[in-house]
């Protein structure tokens, strides 16, 4: 088992930090202590979470290199039970690391943690490799749309390239679906057609309803659970997800 979980997908816009940020605020919610390792260079999580990039002095790009995660991480602007590591463009440059380092510095840390969740870029290069390398659970994060599924076969691939190579430990343990509009034919045809490719048990329910509200919460760096009843049925959502995680980590 292991409480660390990486959510991937090589795509951009799927929703992996909006997904992964849900998760840690269901978590805090629940009175559970979570570690949100910012694996982008872009960022975002940690900037939602409400800290600045450019000020983080140690960040994931110094904990690939030599830095402990314990100096680098910090308590988020959400919940005194979320913390973040976080990331800078610094990262951009670290394309090269030995994907095992980030295993070895989280594993210092991890078990502070009811979880420790990986944010990990939209790309399958060196980074994504270093998240899978430190995790023991793999959950891709895909959209229903045409676009948001292709590629996620070569996805799984690369956890199983990185199974292989680097960690025997790892499993892929789900898919979110993200972003499911209230009336679509279009999604339910994708919908259908994820089950084929991953099949029916691999798909975590509930899914995640596309909703305005989550765009606006990560431009205000708020969580979903903060707007109460104006988000209800997303944090719900991430609710069930968490509850879903927990039973998968354990
Ligand atoms: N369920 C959703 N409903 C509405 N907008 C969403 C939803 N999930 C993500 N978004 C929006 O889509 C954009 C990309 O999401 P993000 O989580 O940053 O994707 P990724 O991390 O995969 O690149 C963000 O602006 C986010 O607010
Ligand atoms: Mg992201």
């Amino acid at each position: 088992m292991g409480r660390t979980v990486a959510l991937l997908n090589q795509k951009g816009g799927v929703g992996k930090t909006t997904v992964t940020l849900g998760l840690a605020s269901a978590a805090a919610q629940a009175g559970h202590r979570v570690l949100v390792v910012d694996l982008d260079p872009q960022a975002s999580a940690t900037w939602v979470l409400g800290v600045d990039p450019d000020d983080a002095e140690l960040t994931t790009a110094e904990v690939l290199g030599k830095a402990k995660a314990s100096d680098a991480i910090v308590e988020s602007a959400w919940s005194d039970l979320i913390d973040v590591l976080p990331s800078s463009h610094r990262l951009q440059a670290n394309e090269h690391g030995v994907p095992s380092r980030l295993r070895t510095a989280l594993a210092e840390v991890s078990d502070q943690y009811t979880a420790v969740l990986l944010d990990c870029p939209p790309s399958l290069g060196n980074l994504t490799t270093s998240g899978l390398t430190a995790a023991q659970h793999a959950v891709i994060v895909v959209e229903p749309s045409a676009l948001g599924l292709r590629g996620i076969a070569g996805v799984a691939d690369v956890i199983d390239d990185v199974w292989d190579a680097h960690n025997g430990d790892l499993e892929l343990s789900g898919v979110i679906v993200n972003r499911v509009p209230a009336v679509s034919g279009e999604a339910d045809r994708r919908y259908g057609e994820l089950v084929r490719i991953v099949g029916k048990k691999a798909i975590w329910q509930p899914v995640v309803p596309q909703r305005v509200i989550v765009n606006q919460a990560i431009g205000e760096r708020r969580s979903v659970h903060s707007y109460g009843s104006r988000a209800t049925d997303v944090s719900a959502a991430f609710d069930a997800l968490w509850a879903k995680l927990r039973r998968a980590i354990r």
